[in-house]
């Protein structure tokens, strides 16, 4: 009995531990590339209106339109993560991952659900 209690009470300890080892790896590794301050937001939205509007604003070699509803609900019928794989190794005229190889799986999947909010959120056309 004693030794449950024991058991409960390191639980949040460990996990506390766990945190601040993670804090120091992210200061660690920001300290060591301080160059990277500049691409740090990266953030879904600054994501794609850096890179991904290029292609995606205009349609240029056919690229789903950010607005439009129809293009990227066919393409997502087949899920974010089937979306996201055909990107993330490139795709017919999209270069891998859109050309930005630094972006994570996570932050390349973030900027393709940002694209496809916006695609429906936009009025069908009609
Ligand atoms: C150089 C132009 C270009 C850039 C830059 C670009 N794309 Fe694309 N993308 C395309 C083209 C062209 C297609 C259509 C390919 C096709 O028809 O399968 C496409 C298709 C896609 C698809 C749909 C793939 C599918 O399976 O239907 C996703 C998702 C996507 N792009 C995400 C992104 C994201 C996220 C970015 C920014 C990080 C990005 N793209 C940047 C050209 C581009």
């Amino acid at each position: 009995m004693k030794s449950k209690i024991v058991m409960l009470l390191a639980i949040p300890f460990a996990i506390g531990a766990g945190t601040v080892q993670a804090a120091e790896k992210a200061a660690e590794t920001a300290a060591a590339a301080p160059a990277a301050a500049a691409a740090s937001d990266r953030s879904a939205e600054s994501v794609v209106n850096a890179k991904c509007i290029e292609c995606h604003g205009s349609g240029k070699k056919h690229a789903p339109r950010i607005d439009d509803r129809e293009d990227w609900t066919k393409r997502a019928s087949k899920g974010l993560d089937a979306l996201a794989l055909g990107a993330i190794r490139g795709h017919h005229g999209m270069p891998a991952r859109g050309g930005r190889a630094d972006l994570t799986d996570a932050e390349f999947k973030n900027a393709i659900f940002y694209m496809f909010t916006k695609a429906v959120s936009t009025p069908a056309k009609k």
